[in-house]
């Protein structure tokens, strides 16, 4: 593990980086442009975990806590403002655990189950199949449903499918009217298991794939071309997975994913505070973000082989940075603060998906409220918006936009053997607009980037944004919600074609270009 937190020459010649140099620089080449970036990559995920569904974003309609039919008002309105392209569900673990049928009908007839990966709590289902998809046309998000493989079976998984986007008069469309919605929903992606490998039935990739061929043989047979099938990916770095299911099954899915979460330490077993922690693992937390770009690179490579054309996107579906809980809140939950660094593990994780756009063509980050790398938590009536929402707010600008390939050159940021770059960034267009992001991990001093727009016929600088903090620690709290908060960035100079940014220490900045 530990060799994984250096940075070579080697490796960063390939991120199309420029090390040990004493100018800091990004050539966008406008020519270059062509690969669209899925708006997908900005995904988010939602289980039934900790306090993600129920009080983050369900309280019931009884509930003190403002809201609109049982969907919190704070968490729906932050969550609209965020444009979410689409949004997982319902796990996870959690998923190869669940039973749909027990989260329809009449709430109070809807049985109690345990959630024995997440802290044993009681399940009240009262959050289920018309809750999610209800709230994914309120938020204008596209649906994408877990089904469980792990301990369901194929019957199970398709009346499922018949349930939600059957038009016909067979017995699950007709339950689906009895229980209050008319016209089917629209179901964009049916991921077939999670975590196959482990809590999702500890599976070879050999097994795992015969049975992906045959639940994905019925999911097309009653869902045909309605929704893209996912086939369920690795665990991390572990490529020969992806190459046994490609090879087995690559004609049985339009999808596979893959799961990767930045553990600072590198350690599972003791992972980094969320909060108060030191300048080394403030790095280390950095450092263990941009593998994200050699696990895509592996990944990709091993798909090619077998899916030269690129027609199998691979969707990074879990990925974001793993803490210790917040000392005296239940372990199962995964409860976690969100400081500066996780904005910048953030940033520069968009910025390596838009490199690899051609093959990445989802991402959801673990997870939307109060679990993991969350935008948003909640504390009773109370919410905050997280560092890391303010970076996928200020990214926007990038979905389904043009990629513009960036070549980078930039200076080391170095604490004691471990060096990352200081300078990361993107580019793409869309509308006769250029989105510029940057980034700079350096926490001690501000540093000038020349941005070379190439061919670009850029006039002016239309908006700019910064997100930066006073520590590379700093966190919202209930308290002092804006510590780590946008705000408008005008240390810029455009002449010609080139653009002379001033990045402060460790910020993230945006610039909408026309
Ligand atoms: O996101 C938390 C858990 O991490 C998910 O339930 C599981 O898929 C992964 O191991």
């Amino acid at each position: 593990m530990k060799k994984g937190l250096l940075w070579t020459a080697g490796l960063l010649l390939t991120m199309g980086f420029s090390v040990h140099s004493q100018d800091n620089s990004m050539k966008l080449d406008f020519d270059g442009a062509e690969q669209v970036i899925n708006k997908n990559i900005y995904g988010q995920f939602a289980e039934h975990l900790g306090r993600c569904i129920y009080d983050g974003i369900w309280v019931g309609p009884d509930s003190d806590i403002p809201n609109e039919n049982g969907y919190r008002k704070d968490v729906l309105e932050a969550l609209k403002e965020l444009q979410i392209p689409v949004l997982r569900w319902p796990g996870g673990c959690f998923a190869d655990t669940y039973h749909w049928k027990d989260g329809v009908g009449p709430v109070s007839e809807r049985p109690q189950i345990k959630n024995v990966f997440w802290g044993g709590t009681v399940e009240n289902n009262s959050f289920g199949t018309h809750e999610f998809l209800n709230l994914c046309e309120m938020i204008g998000a596209d649906a994408y449903i877990s089904a469980n493989v792990g301990s369901g079976t194929v019957q199970e998984m398709v009346e499922w499918i018949e349930y939600m986007v059957s038009d016909d008069d067979v017995p699950m469309a007709n339950w689906r009217r009895e229980n209050g919605r008319e016209a089917p929903w629209d179901v964009k992606f049916l991921g077939v298991g999670n975590e196959s490998w482990g809590c999702g039935g500890d599976m070879t990739p050999e097994y795992y794939s015969d049975l992906l061929r045959q639940y994905s043989l019925y999911a097309r047979q009653y869902g045909q071309g309605k929704f893209q099938r996912v086939g369920c990916g690795a665990n991390g770095f572990d490529v020969r997975w992806t190459d046994v299911v490609m090879k087995n099954a690559h004609r049985n899915m339009d999808a596979l994913s893959v799961h990767y979460y930045t553990i600072a330490t590198g350690d599972w077993g003791y992972k980094s505070p969320a909060t108060g922690f030191d300048e080394t693992l403030y790095i280390k937390g950095l450092s263990q973000g941009l593998r994200m770009d050699d696990l895509i690179t592996q990944h990709a490579a091993a798909m090619d082989k077998y899916d030269p054309e690129k027609n199998i996107g691979l969707l990074v579906d879990e990925w974001g940075i793993w803490t210790e809980v917040e000392p005296g809140t239940e372990p199962g939950f995964l409860f976690q603060q969100n400081s500066m660094r996780d904005a910048l593990i953030a940033a520069t994780t968009f910025d390596i998906f838009h490199r690899h756009a051609d093959r990445v063509q989802m991402a959801n980050i673990a997870q939307v409220v109060n679990v993991l790398q969350a935008m948003i938590l909640t504390e009773g009536d109370k919410m905050i918006k997280t560092p890391t929402y303010h970076v996928f707010k200020m990214y926007s600008g990038h979905q389904d936009a043009t990629y513009i390939p960036v070549s980078l050159s930039s200076e080391e940021y170095k604490v004691g053997d471990i060096a990352i770059p200081t300078v990361s960034g993107t580019a793409s267009t869309k509308d006769g607009k250029v989105n510029v992001s940057l980034s700079n991990t350096n926490p001690h001093k501000a540093i000038k980037v020349i941005v070379d727009l190439g061919s670009g016929k850029v006039k002016k600088v239309n908006n700019g944004v910064v997100l930066t903090a006073p520590a590379f620690n700093a966190i919202n709290t209930f308290d002092k919600a804006d510590v780590v908060a946008p705000a408008a960035f005008k240390n810029y100079k455009l002449s010609k074609n080139t653009l002379e940014v001033t990045l402060p220490a460790m910020a993230v900045v945006n610039l909408e270009l026309q």
